[in-house]
């Protein structure tokens, strides 16, 4: 109970990583929470399931694509109106689509540029408003080991998630005054989650040339710990960085990826 009362928003909460981190601040004493996604079915069936398993948290599930300002404003917005503050924001929402250069479109750039980093833009600030006038607050984005080393055949993503260190480190120097703390955690290959699940496996055996059932052990082989990333493993990072115990860190990026750089 790390995170007892505090309110705490996850963006791309309705599968995934972002469920896990949901269950994990409730689990952690959070009062209220706040879970956002564009898969409103998915969405509502998760929040039935933190509220049903931690009858104490309350949960609200709201409708949010974090590329939209209105949107990202008014889930801010019915946040405070129903919790009277917002302590977390987790910007964890991000999409992914694996192209070498010359096949890259357009479209597949913009998409990933506007969700992974102008997306993540957008809920700092909106929620970096609320925090300024409490005087405290913590944000964490969810970014990737792809956001600190070129990534091959992956360059929007890896663009993108380059920008959201860019931003957390900028960022964390302009809030700093204010007590809010702004930090990102680089996870590794999340292999259980529904992006690598339902789409990357197959996008990466295309990208190497290789079966699809060598994929895993292909990334397994390149972590000095030898496997992939769990959703616990980002998770116990996450809560000791929104905890008080992180009172003194901000603007860091940190890996956790088995020892792979
Ligand atoms: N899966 C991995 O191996 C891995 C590794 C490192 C970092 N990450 C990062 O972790 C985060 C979560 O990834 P995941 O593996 O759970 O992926 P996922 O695809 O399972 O979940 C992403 C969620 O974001 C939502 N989303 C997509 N576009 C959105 C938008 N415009 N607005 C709001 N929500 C939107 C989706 O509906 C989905 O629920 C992402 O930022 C991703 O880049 C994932």
């Amino acid at each position: 109970m790390r995170l007892a009362g505090r309110v705490a928003w996850v963006t791309g909460s309705a599968q995934g990583l972002g469920e896990a981190i949901a269950k994990r601040l409730a689990a952690e004493g959070c009062r209220g929470l706040t879970l956002s996604d564009i898969q409103p079915e998915k969405l509502e069936r998760v929040a039935q399931g933190i509220q049903q398993a931690y009858p104490e948290c309350k949960v609200l599930p709201l409708f949010c694509d974090v590329r939209s300002e209105a949107q990202v404003a008014e889930t801010v917005q019915r946040t405070v109106e129903t919790f009277g503050r917002l302590d977390i924001l987790v910007a964890n929402a991000g999409v992914i689509h694996a192209a070498e250069l010359t096949e890259m479109t357009l479209e597949q750039w913009q998409w990933q540029i506007d969700v992974n980093l102008t997306g993540y833009f957008l809920c700092a600030r909106e929620a970096a408003k609320v925090m300024k006038t409490q005087g405290s607050g913590v944000i964490i984005q969810i970014n990737s080991k792809s956001g600190l080393k070129g990534s091959y055949k992956n360059g929007a993503y890896a663009a993108s998630k380059f920008g959201g260190i860019g931003l957390t480190q900028s960022i964390a120097m302009d809030l700093a005054p204010y007590g809010i703390r702004v930090n990102a955690i680089c996870p590794g290959n999340l292999f259980e989650s529904p992006m690598w699940q339902e789409s990357l496996f197959e996008q990466y055996a295309r990208k190497w040339g290789i079966p699809q059932e060598a994929v895993q052990r292909y990334y397994e082989a390149q972590v000095p710990l030898g496997r992939g990333c769990t959703y616990e493993d980002v998770c116990n990072l996450l809560v000791f960085l929104a905890s008080d115990e992180a009172s003194y860190i901000t603007g860091e990026a940190y890996r956790v990826a088995g020892g792979q750089l």
